[in-house]
């Protein structure tokens, strides 16, 4: 069962009243955790680390360890690139087994964007490997290190772009950002509607963290079938480990290394309760 590709999950959810998780990672402690919450609940469940997090985890390890994890994992997991900005990235991670590339030309002119996408779609199909793209654009980035505007999804771009490029999961903008919040983010679910009344192909919703459960549920019923989440994974980590210092439980490394696991399990168990995905993982 393990190691699948994106779109046998996104294909499961379709038209379904749940989503699956996508999850950030930058070392094993996070996959781990990940795992443990997705098989415990018996959830299909997606690892993915984005290109601009490399300099601190570099592709050419965590991207087998990821691949690895999937494929001794007792659930289906799909292991994706996100945020790809240099073909050289995506290549490398199609070789290490990734079952999907993220192609991000978010920030180029439609066509720019249409073009790289077509690219990056053959790159992916030759090693049978989906490909994510998106359209619009999701604001700040995804390690917070940029300001990007938020700039909502066309719909009828949207449905221009799929027939253009055919990719498996288009990521929409619509008020949603990377990062955490600093006010409650009033998400456009008008254009969220009239793209999902208009296209088949799964939708993703970037941006996760600080979203509500009310948010999330509305995006799925609105075609929304993969839900990324970073900066709270990194935070759950963070305050697992702080709390562990805290509580006087750290007598050593692997004490560090438990919090950690557990950080990152208590934050994918809490979304994927949110996501509806537990128990899903037979019907894959
Ligand atoms: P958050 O960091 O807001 O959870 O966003 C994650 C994301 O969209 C990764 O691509």
């Amino acid at each position: 069962m393990p190691l699948v590709n994106l779109k046998e999950i996104l294909g499961a959810a379709a038209g379904e009243d749940w989503a699956a998780g996508s999850f950030s990672v930058s070392n094993m402690e996070m996959v781990l955790g990940v795992l443990q919450a997705a098989e415990e609940t018996g959830s299909p469940v997606i690892l993915q680390i984005a290109e601009v997090r490399l300099k601190h985890s570099p592709l050419e390890l965590i991207g087998p360890l990821m691949v690895a994890a999937a494929e001794n994992a007792g659930v289906p997991v799909a292991v994706h690139f996100d945020h790809g900005t240099t073909l050289a990235a995506v290549q490398t991670a199609l070789d290490i087994g990734f079952t999907s590339v993220m192609i991000d030309g978010s920030r180029l002119p439609f066509e720019e964007n249409a073009a790289l996408t077509r690219k990056v779609k053959k790159m992916a199909d030759d090693y049978g490997a989906d490909t994510e793209a998106e359209i619009g654009s999701v604001g700040g980035s995804e390690d917070g290190s940029e300001h990007i505007a938020v700039n909502c999804t066309d719909p009828a771009q949207a449905v221009d772009f799929l027939k253009k490029t055919g990719v498996d999961a288009l990521a929409v903008a619509i008020g949603n950002a990377h990062g955490n919040y600093k006010q409650a983010p009033q998400l456009r679910f008008d254009i969220l509607e009239s793209i999902g009344r208009q296209v088949s192909t799964p939708l993703v919703l970037h941006g996760g963290t600080g979203l509500t459960p009310g948010d999330f549920r509305r995006c799925i019923q609105n075609g929304v079938k993969k839900i990324n989440i970073a900066t709270a994974t990194f935070d759950a980590v963070e305050e697992a480990v702080r709390r562990a210092f805290e509580a006087k439980a750290v007598a050593g490394y692997y004490d560090i290394q438990t919090a950690e696991v557990n950080g990152a399990y208590e934050n994918a168990l809490k979304h994927i309760e949110i996501f509806g995905c537990a128990g899903k993982a037979d019907i894959i």
